[in-house]
């Protein structure tokens, strides 16, 4: 009998590990307070001085993905509300999933329509606790023209007893009639040393083993965008086993496998395009002259064989040529427009390799302009 109790307690201990183990880092590692939210110290600190207020005005946080808006609005639901009350009173939408008006608007209806309960005298104390709730709209730049002048109107109908915080990385998609109601946000890029200092304590709580440079090419991957770092960060510790997340739970389970991240499978995973094929790609537009035409040809066909996607690579030749030292300003200007215009046209769908081959014969003309 004893036995048997044992051994559930046992699965029901690991099962819990699993879960631990399937729970994505950058939900486990989501700064839980705003003091927690690195590198955004502007945003943060009018945000605190509105809390010691009470008088949150509309709120819309623009910036580019990974930079911590959403983490930081959630954080700050918690500190106005506190945990007991935030479920009552905090409403998240998420825009690009019920982009319709009529479903945000609904929702917003039903929502605002049940009266703010009352805190309690212990939440009341630690908390502001406002009697008005915070509607978060995310991705608000999903939204069409109609249905952002649509949510005007709501927001006016119930500013008495609602807030909304929109969330959005181009403020220009934002109309101009809703983003006037709101005070705006600015959210930047991590500088690399806060998100240096954050992805390393991830790997340390995570008992992570990371050769040198591990945490700098996840950075650069990730080009400043921190949930896609985190990510990466997470994939490897899965494919290296190098994580021990039964670290409390089941001690005689750890160090099954010692292997250590490398700088190699990070780009590897990342679907970076090694340094060398990107050289050969550029040693191929100075040689294309004449005949060489053939040489060009055969290295764009040998890139998208070996199945590297065209818009990493034009990100990756735009920065090689683009920060290079050896070229002229004319001939990163002509490059910087041959790669725009080639950006557009795989957004658009066009045919991979044949975009490629004229990206490398401009960059080619570009290099040797008697060409
Ligand atoms: N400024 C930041 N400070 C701390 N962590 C951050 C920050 N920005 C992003 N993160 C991390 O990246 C993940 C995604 O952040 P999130 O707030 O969802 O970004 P956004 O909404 O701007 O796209 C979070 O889980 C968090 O771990
Ligand atoms: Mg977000």
């Amino acid at each position: 009998m004893s036995f048997f109790g044992k051994q559930q307690s046992t699965s029901s201990k690991s099962k819990a590990a699993i879960a631990a183990r399937q729970v994505p880092w950058v939900e486990k590692y989501r700064p839980e307070s705003l003091d927690d939210v690195s590198s955004q110290e502007h945003a943060v600190s009018v945000l605190r001085r509105s809390l010691t207020s009470s008088n949150l005005p509309h709120m819309l946080f623009y910036g580019p993905p990974g930079t911590g808006k959403t983490s930081t609005v959630l954080a700050l639901a918690r500190e106005l509300y506190g945990p007991e009350l935030i479920k009552s009173r905090v409403l998240e939408l998420n825009a690009s999933d019920e982009r319709g008006i009529a479903i945000v608007r609904e929702k917003v209806k039903n929502f605002a329509r049940i009266a703010v309960s009352n805190p309690s005298a212990a939440a009341k104390k630690q908390y502001p606790c406002p009697p008005y709730k915070l509607i978060i709209l995310d991705e608000a730049d999903s939204m069409t023209q109609d249905a952002q002048s649509a949510l005007r109107r709501t927001m006016e109908t119930y500013s008495r007893i609602t807030r909304f915080c929109l969330i959005c990385n181009y403020v220009t998609r934002i109309i101009d009639p809703l983003a006037s109601r709101c005070s705006k946000f600015r959210f930047k890029s991590l500088d690399s040393e806060s998100a240096v200092t954050r992805l390393n304590s991830i790997c340390e709580a995570e008992g992570m083993r990371c050769e040198d440079g591990v945490v700098n090419a996840v950075l650069v991957a990730a080009d400043g965008d921190l949930r896609k770092a985190i990510t990466l960060l997470q994939s490897a510790a899965k494919l290296h086993g190098t994580v021990s997340p039964l670290k409390s739970a089941d001690a005689d389970q750890m160090d099954i496998d010692s292997s250590v991240v490398t700088v190699s499978s990070i780009d590897e995973i990342s679907g970076r395009v090694p340094p060398e094929v990107i050289k050969e790609l550029v040693n191929a537009c100075v040689h294309g002259t004449g005949a060489g035409f053939e040489r060009l040809q055969q290295a764009v066909q040998d890139v998208v064989l070996d199945g590297w996607t065209a818009s990493q690579l034009v990100v990756q030749l735009h920065d090689e040529l683009v920060f290079s030292d050896d070229l002229t300003a004319s001939q990163k200007n002509k490059i910087v427009a041959a790669v725009s215009e080639t950006d557009k046209h795989l957004l658009d769908g066009a045919n991979e390799h044949l975009s490629l081959l004229d990206l490398m014969s401009s960059v080619s003309r570009a290099l040797v302009p008697a060409l």
